[in-house]
């Protein structure tokens, strides 16, 4: 979900929905806003996305300088009207957006049930408007001034000292109309610093064209902003003197050009982004790769044992390719642990373990607490983002940016194939520092140059897969099967078709598919093989034959060049014939396509797939 809040002099309203637009990525399952003005506190919120707000705002706008709005990714409760954000506490007295979980909202809704709060919501974060309310109400008939700001710590206190789990809160107050609360707890905010005024949100992108001025919160921390000033709280340590940091955005491009959408328009760029990637990483006197941000000592890395990657989603998938190419290039043993796992399990880690976090928007809430984890244990933890000032690319020791510019699209593909070339560069930094010779450098750095070119190549299969696309938009169920570094690639390709088209797609191991999943193929399952050349290729050519025995329907995407696979295929898509170690790259982009194709011949809306975010920033 995304936060945003606003006080000042300028209308809140225009300004908070700007924000909401920026932060949409976060979810897209309603928006609302809050403005305080003269007669008190009007909310505006709807079902949907951020334009459907902006239809009921364009009839019933409201005025105000001080206000909240937030974006909703559901945990709790349907994604109606009454269940979205902000969330009003008492007899509204107290209004707020939340980003996070309440794990004790149950026994909580249910003691203020008993003291006569009415709940409208099915959502954890109405709970914690009512429980503010609720001390808010003691603190004034034990006396306290309803205006004094001190109440409103008071009531604080109270109230969040009854809260479990993880909060981002954005609360503004009936009788102070010039307050904005914000308070961190696991769900990041981040304050923009104007003249006279102060902006909220739970990421920097609301913030950029406004401020540069910025002071991030770090967890347990409150902030109360008025125009006339800033005031920043740890629960446990009292007041502190605001770090104020500059923004470090840079700008990318998100028109979306000759593209209808934005998925499409970032499949076709990445010849350009794998450029941006390599661009100054490659080092021709050593043979090796360099980094500007890694912060650790070549001798600390030279003395890495392990490394831990850990990471979410198609992240997560191109973690895998990066185990190979490490363990393959670097011999240094690879785990690659989901983020949501590790963060809860205790992995036995050698002390010179190295974890690197992937994630292309660094704000991952599972990703985030993996990072933590691991910095809590000690060790070097680094961040492979694209997002620059992300709160992972932050809080990391040190790390690799991707430069891939802005992904806008729901399912990631030029992060991905980013990822994967990031995690080739790093295979050969580390390599060159143990036993990958001065001539096997030159090589792989020879053939990696040649990526951005070979991309380029590969796209020209977009009409080929579109036709594809036109046989099989209708089936429902897929597999994708591939080995070694296929293998993952058959699993992000099966992800990208269950993420936008909705059908039910697995991918495996080519071979580990007699064990179970053949049992799906018939005549109208697609089996989608990779099969390029190199040492695998008769070992998956017969576990295609074995598909093509039961009369299962095979879609090979394969090396051009290859005579055998038409024959055995249905349909064939071809790519570039490239080192083992580089078909990663080549073999997701058909995949890619063929998800987009078949999503849009089914009419999904594919940069805005339905249940989805493209940040989950809850766990
Ligand atoms: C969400 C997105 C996925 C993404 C995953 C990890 O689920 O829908 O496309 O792969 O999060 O995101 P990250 O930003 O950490 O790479």
């Amino acid at each position: 979900c995304g936060i945003v809040g606003y006080v000042g002099g300028k209308p809140a309203s225009a300004l908070l929905v700007e924000g909401l637009h920026r932060l949409e990525y976060r979810g897209y399952d309603s928006a609302g806003i809050a403005v305080r003005n003269g007669e008190g506190i009007n909310i505006r919120k709807r079902a949907g996305r951020v334009g459907e707000l902006v239809k009921l705002l364009d009839e019933e706008p409201i005025q105000g300088s001080l206000g909240i709005g937030h974006t909703r990714w559901a945990t709790h409760g349907e994604t109606t009207d009454t269940n979205s954000h902000p969330h009003v506490g008492g007899n509204g007295e107290v209004v707020l957006v939340h980003n996070g979980v309440i794990e004790n909202y149950a026994s909580l809704r249910e003691s203020l049930q008993v003291r006569g709060y009415v709940f409208k919501t099915t959502t954890d974060s109405e709970v914690v408007a009512h429980l503010i309310a609720h001390h808010l109400d003691e603190c004034i008939r034990m006396g306290d001034d309803p205006q004094d700001r001190a109440t409103i710590q008071r009531t604080l206190e109270m109230s969040l000292k009854q809260l479990k789990g993880t909060y981002g809160l954005a609360i503004i107050f009936r009788d102070h109309p010039e307050l904005l609360v914000a308070i961190r707890a696991g769900s990041p905010l981040v304050i923009g610093i104007g003249h006279n005024e102060y902006f909220l949100a739970s990421d920097s992108s609301p913030l950029v064209g406004h401020t540069d001025e910025v002071v991030y919160l770090d967890d347990h921390e409150w902030a109360f902003l008025s125009p006339e000033g800033m005031e920043i709280i740890h629960r446990d340590s009292g007041q502190r003197a605001p770090s104020i940091q500059t923004l470090d955005h840079v700008a990318g491009n998100i028109d979306l050009g000759d593209f209808d959408t934005y998925m499409l328009k970032e499949i076709f760029e990445q010849p350009q982004s794998l450029e941006n990637c390599l661009r100054g990483r490659i080092d021709d006197d050593a043979a090796s790769a360099k980094f500007g941000g890694l912060n650790v000592d070549v001798q600390d890395l030279r003395h890495v044992d392990r490394i831990v990657l850990t990471a979410c989603g198609t992240s997560w998938h191109a973690a895998l390719v990066g185990e190979y190419l490490i363990e393959e290039f670097a011999r240094i043993p690879v785990e690659v642990e989901y983020a949501s796992e590790f963060r809860y399990r205790n992995p036995p880690m050698t002390d010179r373990t190295m974890t690197f976090a992937i994630t292309q928007s660094g704000e991952t809430a599972d990703t985030l607490a993996a990072l933590r984890e691991s910095r809590r244990k000690g060790h070097a933890t680094m961040a492979i983002c694209n997002v620059v000032g992300s709160t992972i690319a932050r809080e990391a020791d040190g790390g690799i940016y991707l430069h891939a510019g802005p992904e806008i699209g729901v399912a990631s593909t030029k992060a991905f194939t980013s990822q994967v070339t990031s995690m080739m560069l790093l295979a050969l930094y580390l390599g060159r520092m143990r036993h990958l010779s001065f001539p096997a450098g030159q090589r792989l750095i020879k053939q990696m140059r040649q990526l951005p070119q070979l991309v380029e190549k590969t796209l020209a299969c977009n009409e080929a897969v579109a036709k594809i696309a036109t046989k099989y938009f209708d089936r429902n169920n897929f597999l994708y099967l591939g080995r070694l570094y296929n293998f993952p690639v058959a699993l992000e390709g099966a992800l990208k078709l269950k993420e936008i088209s909705y059908i039910h797609a697995e991918g495996y191991p080519a071979a580990e598919m007699k064990h179970g999943p053949i049992a799906l193929v018939d005549e109208v399952t697609p089996s989608v093989f990779v099969v390029p050349h190199g040492t695998m290729y008769p070992k998956v050519m017969s576990n295609l034959e074995e598909v093509k025995a039961r009369k299962g329907p095979v879609i090979a995407i394969a090396c051009e060049g290859d005579k055998e696979i038409s024959a055995a295929a249905d349909d064939v898509i071809f790519v570039p014939d490239v080192e083992e170690y580089l078909q990663p790259i080549v073999t997701s982009i058909p995949l890619q396509l063929l998800a987009y194709h078949i999503a849009i011949l089914r009419g999904c809306n594919v940069d805005r797939p339905r249940n989805l975010a493209k940040s989950v920033t809850v766990e």
